[in-house]
């Protein structure tokens, strides 16, 4: 039998597409009933479809991470579903114009910053005040990246938001131990997604290099993150907290 989440309530924000996909599947496989919760409206309603069809519970709530009311909303959506918060997968973001430093603008500061960081930062905070409020703890992960905890070449923008969704899961992780809140965080190296197909799904030099830094010589794909969240989110890593668990194939091996 595999990592149970039976009886379990999760959300997952970016899970029309990619990783959220593959975990929101999973997450249901696994017992959890899911709200699923993105910008794409066709892709969410499909999922929730194919999760129904497979005789599983699953919610889409139309939401943009990076405005509070919005997140807001979402949270009350589960709430009036199903009247509880177990798991939650702060998923959603994007990725940066990939030039570098001198070269960024202020625009893109403010966009990569607010879904990526803030994006997290407002989600973290409603799930833990409905967990608080629940009193029967609650598990947290949030999508980072190897960018998290090592240098992103013609990526700075990008690379902060990931130190800095780091560092929120160590905040919080802190924060709320003693209320058996867990958060942690996945650092995925390049996955095989919409959002890494520029690497994975090319041929030539920026393919050659970014498959030369994964030692284990090939590309990720979407179902190997959605097991460590799923692992992550489940009894079975019931005293790991703060941690950032690379999913990355060795990129980051020290
Ligand atoms: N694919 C990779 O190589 C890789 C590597 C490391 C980390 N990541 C991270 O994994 C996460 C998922 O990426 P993916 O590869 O699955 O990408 P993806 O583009 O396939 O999926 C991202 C999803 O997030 C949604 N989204 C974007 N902005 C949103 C917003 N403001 N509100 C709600 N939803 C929003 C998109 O609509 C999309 O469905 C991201 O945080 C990304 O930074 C990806």
């Amino acid at each position: 039998m595999g990592v149970e989440l039976t009886g379990k309530v999760a959300v997952v924000t970016g899970g029309a597409s990619g990783i959220g996909h593959a975990t929101a599947l999973a997450m249901s496989t696994a017992g959890a009933r899911v709200a699923i919760a993105d910008l794409s409206e066709a892709a969410g309603t499909a999922l929730v479809g194919e999760i129904e069809a497979r005789g599983g519970e699953a919610l889409f709530v139309a939401t943009d991470v990076a405005r509070a009311a919005a997140v807001d909303a979402l949270f009350d959506a589960v709430k009036a579903r199903w009247g509880r918060l177990d798991c939650a997968f702060n998923n959603a973001g994007v990725a940066d114009s990939s030039t570098n430093l001198a070269d960024t603008s202020e625009d893109e500061w403010d966009r990569v910053n607010a879904i990526n960081l803030k994006g997290v930062w407002l989600c973290l905070r409603r799930e833990i005040r409905d967990m608080l409020a629940q009193g029967t703890g609650g598990a947290i992960v949030n999508t980072a990246s190897v960018a998290g905890l090592v240098g992103w070449k013609s990526s700075s923008i990008y690379t902060a938001t990931k130190h800095g969704v780091v560092g929120l899961t160590r905040g919080a992780a802190l924060d709320y131990a003693r209320q058996g809140i867990r958060v942690n965080a996945v650092c995925p190296g390049v996955i095989d997604t919409p959002m890494g197909a520029p690497a994975t799904q090319s041929e030539g030099r920026v393919h050659d290099i970014l498959l030369a830094r994964h030692p284990a010589g090939r590309f990720g794909v979407a179902e190997e993150v959605a097991r460590a969240v799923v692992w992550l989110c489940s009894d079975e890593a019931s005293f790991t907290t703060g941690h950032a668990l690379t999913v990355d194939g060795g990129y980051v091996v020290p």
